[in-house]
C-alpha cells in the first residue's frame, strides 16, 4: 500500500501535483474528452481544503522536447478552472520552471492554485535527467502523483522528483491501484480476461501474466486471427502475424496445462475489404474464405462470450473486439461492453480503445472502474513495475 495525500500533513506546504492531463484536443484546440481533468480534481479540491500551495504540472502530447503551443497546457488550465469553480494560475515559459514559474509558485498563498507549462517542453523530462528533476523539486516540499496515465513513464515529473521529497499518491492514483491490485492479488473469482486489438504480439506478455491469474480468458478483435491461426484454421486475408504463430500456439498449451479456460471466436463479420461499407458475411471462424478478413466477432461468439462474462465474479477487459469505429464492425465490441455493464461482479476497464468504446456505446453506468491509463493499466496487468508507483512511500 502507498501513502496518500492524506497521510501527509499539507496545509501551507506547496505540494507539485502530477497529473496526466494528456488529453485529446481537436483542431480547433477543444478538450473533447476532459475526463483525464475531471479525474484529478478531487485530489486537487481536496489539497485546496486543506490549504495546500497546489502546484500542477503534466505533459500533453509528444512536444519532442522544445516548446510547441499546439501542446500548451493552457486549455487545461481553462477547463480546470471550471471544473473545480476556483482561479487556476497558468504560467508558460519555454524553459516551463523559469523566472516567472518560480515566482509564480513563490508567490502562492494557502489554497491557491498554479499549473506550470507541459514538462514535455523540455528534453530532459523524458530522459528522466536529475537537473530537470532537481529544477522541478525547487517548487515544492511534497510530491504528489495522480497520474496513473503516465505512472509506466520513468520521467523528471513521474519519478525523478520524488528523489527530493516526500512522495504519496493522489486519489485517482490510488483508486486506480486499489482496482487493478485487487484484481492481481485477490480477485473474486470467477475471474476473466476479456482481451482484444490488432496484434496478438503486443498481448503475449500480458496473456503470459494472466494465465497465472485468471479462470478465464476470452480472445477477439485482430489478434484472434494468429490463434485460430495456429490451431490450424483457414484465416483468408485476416490480420495475421506469421512470427508469433508457434508464440500463440504456446499460450495456448499452457493454457490449457494450467486449466485456464481460453474462449476464440467461433464465427466472424468477414468483408473483402477494411472499409465500413465493404459488403459483411458471417463466416465459421475455423473456416474464413481467401480473401475475405475477419472484422467483428460475429453472433454466435458475441453470445457466448456475454454468457461468460455474465458468469464472472471479477472481469478486466483491454482491447476491442473488432474494428468499432465503422458501425458495421462494432456489435461485438458493443455485445462485450454491454454484458460488462450488466455481469454483477467487479468490472474493470483497461483505458484507450476499451474506456473509448465504453464511451461511445453510452455504456458506463454499471461498470466498476474504467481506468485513465491505457498503456499504464497494460503494464500493470503485465506484472510490470511502474516507476511512477514505485517511487512513492509505503504505507
Ligand atoms: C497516455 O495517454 O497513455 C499517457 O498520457 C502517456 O502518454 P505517452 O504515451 O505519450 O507517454
Amino acid at each position: 500500500m502507498k501513502k496518500t495525500v492524506k497521510d501527509i500533513d499539507v496545509k501551507g506546504k506547496k505540494v507539485f501535483v502530477r497529473c496526466d492531463f494528456n488529453v485529446p484536443v481537436d483542431e480547433n484546440g477543444n478538450i473533447t474528452d476532459d475526463r483525464r481533468i475531471a479525474g484529478a480534481a478531487p485530489t486537487i479540491e481536496y489539497l485546496i481544503e486543506q490549504g495546500a500551495k497546489v502546484i500542477l504540472a503534466s505533459h500533453m502530447g509528444r512536444p519532442k522536447g522544445k516548446p510547441d503551443m499546439k501542446y500548451s497546457l493552457k486549455v487545461v488550465a481553462d477547463r480546470l478552472s471550471e471544473i473545480i469553480s476556483k482561479k487556476v494560475t497558468f504560467v508558460s515559459e519555454p524553459e516551463v520552471v523559469g523566472e516567472k514559474t518560480k515566482a509564480a509558485a513563490a508567490a502562492l498563498a494557502d489554497g491557491e492554485v498554479l499549473l506550470i507549462e507541459n514538462v514535455r517542453f523540455r528534453e530532459e523530462e523524458t530522459k528522466n535527467m536529475p537537473e530537470f528533476s532537481a529544477e522541478l523539486a525547487e517548487l515544492a516540499e511534497i510530491f504528489v502523483n495522480d497520474a496513473f496515465g503516465t505512472a509506466h513513464r520513468a520521467h523528471c515529473s513521474t519519478a525523478g522528483i520524488a528523489e527530493h521529497m516526500p512522495a504519496v499518491s493522489g486519489f485517482l492514483m490510488e483508486k486506480e491501484i486499489r482496482f487493478f491490485g485487487n484484481l492481481m492479488e485477490a480477485p473474486e473469482r470467477p475471474f476473466t480476461a476479456v482481451l482484444g486489438g490488432a496484434k496478438a504480439g503486443d498481448k503475449i506478455p500480458l496473456i503470459k501474466n494472466l494465465l497465472d491469474k485468471v479462470d478465464r480468458i476470452i480472445i477477439g478483435g485482430g489478434m484472434a486471427f494468429t490463434f485460430l491461426k495456429s490451431m490450424g484454421n483457414e484465416i483468408g486475408s485476416s490480420l495475421l502475424e506469421e512470427d508469433k504463430i508457434a508464440l500463440t500456439a504456446e499460450l495456448l498449451a499452457e493454457a490449457k496445462e494450467k486449466g485456464v479456460e481460453l474462449l476464440l471466436p467461433v464465427d466472424v463479420v468477414c468483408a473483402s475489404e477494411f472499409k465500413n461499407d465493404s459488403p459483411s458475411e458471417i463466416c465459421s471462424a475455423d473456416a474464413i474464405p481467401a480473401g475475405k478478413m475477419g472484422l467483428d466477432i460475429g453472433p454466435k461468439t458475441c453470445q457466448i462470450y456475454r454468457n461468460a462474462i455474465l458468469n464472472s465474479s471479477s472481469v478486466v477487459w483491454n482491447g476491442p473486439m473488432g474494428v468499432f469505429e465503422m458501425d458495421n464492425f462494432a456489435a461485438g465490441t458493443k455485445a462485450v461492453a454491454q454484458a460488462l455493464n450488466d455481469c454483477s461482479g467487479v468490472t474493470v476497464v483497461g483505458g484507450g480503445d476499451s474506456a473509448a468504446a465504453v464511451r461511445k456505446f453510452d455504456l458506463e453506468a454499471n461498470i466498476s472502474h474504467i481506468s485513465t491509463g491505457g498503456g499504464a493499466s497494460l503494464e500493470f496487468l503485465e506484472g510490470k513495475t511502474l516507476p511512477g508507483v514505485d517511487c512513492l512511500l509505503d504505507k
